[in-house]
């Protein structure tokens, strides 16, 4: 959103008390992988659109502030709202002696009631001034997707904004309208609570899409000549359930639906409601990923000194993200049982190191995480995976055993190259 901004020409600041991310985009330096990011930082720091500063101060002078900062987990799934909390403190720390009305937007995922019961409240008691009248609250919940971030900024499906107060919603559509031009999209505008309980409901409806797709897996996988794939094909057509997040795999993971589900359940259960399909949807995932060693087992039969090739780390392409990825409890569960294990990704090589220290191998690339290996698991459909031949398995693995966790190659082709191929949603060979 920061850098999106700032190539529209806002002046942006970002407000931080990490220092080290402040001094890398300082340098221009994009802090994570994501697709063209660190193009944009670098030109958005050069033409001084975009600053970075841990000076909260600064703040002061908005007309527009954003918050999102990181809405954690705690260990019975609940939602830690203490940054959300902190940085509403210091934004009315920042506005005491503002003279501006600034409209102060939450971006981050909350849970309903944070927008009018938390940052209102806080900002004025810190500020010293009046909610609606000095400042004014959004709600504005974000629906990127890591990978695709830059393209989704800029050409949201949708944008929701929650208030409760119409001459905010104006205001924020307006800098919307400007933003996208010709290509505003659909502006629903609804109350705080509606707007912070679409954000869940989005992704846990996609997240119960997947696990629907992969509950159909499993039973593919018992029936001779089935494939989820083409079962996906067939049901997708249909206008009602559409083609995307029909993709089966070992199951869903990142930095938002494990925690955004959670806290709903969560919540759901202490405000009185248990909604069991979402239980459902969590439990399936939870299985979903177990999956990988139940087959490698299969092929196997033990792991103790076996040599295992996993490709792919991230918990999807295009991201070096590895939080709460599916290859965290694959390769755990490998160790576990006495796996010698090698894994190779794209880009999540430096946080896989701080992640596994020395208990796997580190391979230089694909071909050399498959030598001499006894298995290979798929776990992150990489691209650079698909182009992989058959023969090439075949010529580098001490067995020729593949793992297709994620549906990327063709079967009868891997089958006929001689690959013992197990995929998550095939069914048995006939
Ligand atoms: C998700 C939502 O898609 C965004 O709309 C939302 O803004 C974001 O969470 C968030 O709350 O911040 P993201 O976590 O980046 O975005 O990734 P997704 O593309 O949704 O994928 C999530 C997981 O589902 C990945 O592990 C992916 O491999 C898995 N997945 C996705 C499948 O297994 N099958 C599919 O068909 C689609």
């Amino acid at each position: 959103m920061a850098v999106c901004l700032a190539k529209h020409g806002y002046e942006v600041t970002g407000i931080d008390p990490n220092t080290a991310l402040i001094q890398k985009l300082s340098r221009g330096e994009a802090p994570f992988y994501e697709p063209n990011l660190g193009e944009y930082v670098k030109s958005a720091t050069e033409t001084g659109k975009l600053r970075a500063t841990p000076n909260y101060e600064s703040n002061s002078k908005a007309d527009l502030t954003y918050i999102a900062v990181g809405t954690p987990s705690r260990e019975d799934g609940s939602i830690d709202l203490g940054y959300v909390k902190e940085a509403a403190g210091m934004i009315g720390r920042s506005l005491r002696n503002a003279s501006q009305h600034q409209l102060v937007v939450v971006k981050s995922t909350v849970l309903p009631g944070t927008a009018r019961s938390l940052v209102k409240p806080t900002i004025e008691k810190e500020s010293g001034k009046i909610g609606g009248k000095d400042f004014s609250v959004c709600s504005n919940p974000e629906f990127l997707r890591e990978g695709r971030a830059i393209h989704d900024t800029e050409l949201p499906d949708r944008i929701i904004i929650g208030s409760d107060q119409p001459s905010a919603t104006e205001r924020l559509e307006t800098i919307y309208r400007a933003f996208h031009g010709g290509n505003l999209p659909t502006v629903i505008k609804t109350s705080f609570e509606n707007a912070e309980l679409i954000k869940y409901a989005n992704n846990a409806f996609l997240a119960t899409k997947v696990s629907f797709i992969n509950s159909i897996a499993g039973i593919a996988e018992r029936v001779p000549n089935a494939d989820v794939k083409s079962i996906a094909q067939g049901i997708g057509l249909d206008d009602r359930i559409g083609p995307k997040f029909l993709n089966a795999g070992l199951g869903w993971g990142g930095s938002c639906f494990p925690k955004d589900l959670a806290a709903l359940l969560h919540f759901s259960q202490t405000a009185g409601s248990d909604p069991e399909l979402i239980r459902a949807v969590i439990d399936t995932n939870r299985r979903q990923a177990e999956k990988a060693t139940e087959f490698a087992k299969q092929a196997l039969g033990s792991f103790e000194g076996k040599r295992i090739a996993i490709l792919g780390l991230s918990f999807k392409p295009e991201t070096d993200d590895l939080r709460d990825a599916v290859s965290i409890p694959i390769i755990n569960s490998l160790l576990k049982n006495g796996a010698d294990v090698r894994a190779w990704d794209p880009r999540a090589m430096t946080e896989a190191r701080r992640i596994f220290g020395d208990h796997i191998k580190y391979s230089a690339d694909a071909l050399d995480c498959l030598n001499q290996t006894d298995c290979c698991i798929l776990v992150t459909e990489w691209p650079e995976f698909k182009n992989i031949r058959p023969e090439t398995f075949a010529g580098k693995m001490r067995q020729p055993i593949v793992i297709d966790g994620r549906r990327v190659y063709d079967p009868v082709e891997f089958r006929k190259a001689g690959i013992r191929l197990q995929a998550i949603g095939l069914g048995p060979e006939p």
